[in-house]
């Protein structure tokens, strides 16, 4: 990593690619702990901070907030957030009454802490690459959707494939590889304590019959839309089928569910899975080190 320009800050959420400089632990009660030796350093600096908002979304949370007002009353010039998945994104529309749209909230929260911008990949609730201001935040979107479909053509071995996003939300991932995407609908809330709005349905009018199709999305997390879509292409008469996306969440037993159909699935490390085998560090490093300035 370039350290002339920027203080980096480095939680040890993101350990698997950057040398951590900051402390995280717990008080007995669960309250977060954070320690940033480096803070004394930050005044007067253009700071950026490495940070994974999950596992444990709420207390990565609570720990970037704690860092953000720090550093920030510590005089930052300005404050970069690198958050590559971030919590919350789905819940951006109310769809009952009464409903907290809590992508707002985050955001905002994240931007009157003192985030001048935050860095992540393939946000749900953006559909193209690039910088957009959404409340008070200012977003950068990177999309692995490149990194992720140059992989697919190492797994299919130079046979061609078609590449297919499961709903409408899929097409700017999909659109790079001349890709085509389903349009899914999903139904109101289920009666129960888990808040999740099950797929009605998934249509597309497209022939996969006798193809190699690669199933893009931005995100696994109980696998419903991707094992509907996996349907769809089998029933189509699809010869393989491989998916992947940008975070792999792999909720509940979805994992076993999806290699009924497929023998590989794959994820970019946003999230540290044993699937999360397509590294984000290249596009930190090339922001990071190619004198491209963040603000
Ligand atoms: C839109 O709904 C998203 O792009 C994903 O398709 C969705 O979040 C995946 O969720 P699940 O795996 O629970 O179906």
């Amino acid at each position: 990593m370039d350290s002339t320009s920027y203080v980096h800050l480095v939680s040890p959420s993101f350990s698997d690619l950057f040398t951590p400089n900051v402390e995280m632990g717990k008080f007995p009660d669960g309250d977060s702990h954070v320690r940033i030796p480096a803070l004394a350093s930050c005044g007067q600096q253009d700071v950026v901070i490495f940070h994974r908002l999950y596992p444990s979304q709420n207390d990565g949370l609570i720990e970037l907030l704690l860092m953000l007002d720090a550093i920030k009353h510590e005089g930052a010039k300005s404050i970069t957030v690198v958050a590559p998945y971030l919590p919350y994104a789905r819940q951006d529309k109310q769809t009952v009454g009464g409903e907290i749209a809590s992508s707002h909230v985050i955001c905002n929260l994240l931007a009157s802490s003192g985030c001048t911008k935050l860095l992540t990949f393939d946000c749900h609730f953006l559909n193209e690459e690039g910088e957009v201001q959404y409340g008070d935040l200012l977003i950068k979107n990177i999309s692995m959707s490149k990194d992720l479909i140059a992989h697919a053509h190492k797994v299919f071995a130079g046979q061609p494939f078609e590449v297919i996003g499961p709903d409408a939300g899929a097409a700017y991932l999909v659109k790079t590889a001349g890709g085509k995407n389903l349009n899914k609908v999903r139904k109101a809330y289920a009666e129960d304590k888990i808040a999740y709005r099950h797929i009605d349905t998934m249509e597309g009018d497209f022939d996969v019959k006798d193809k190699n199709i690669f199933l893009l999305d931005d995100m696994m997390s109980t696998g419903s839309t991707m094992i509907k879509a996996q349907e769809k292409m089998v029933e189509g008469g699809a010869k393989r089928v491989v998916c992947a996306a940008t975070h792999g969440l792999f909720l509940y037993n979805c994992l076993d569910l999806l290699r009924k159909r497929s023998d590989i699935i794959f994820a970019s490390d946003s999230i540290l899975t044993a699937q999360g085998t397509v590294s984000i560090r290249a596009k930190l490093e090339d922001l990071f080190n190619n004198g491209n300035k963040l603000f």
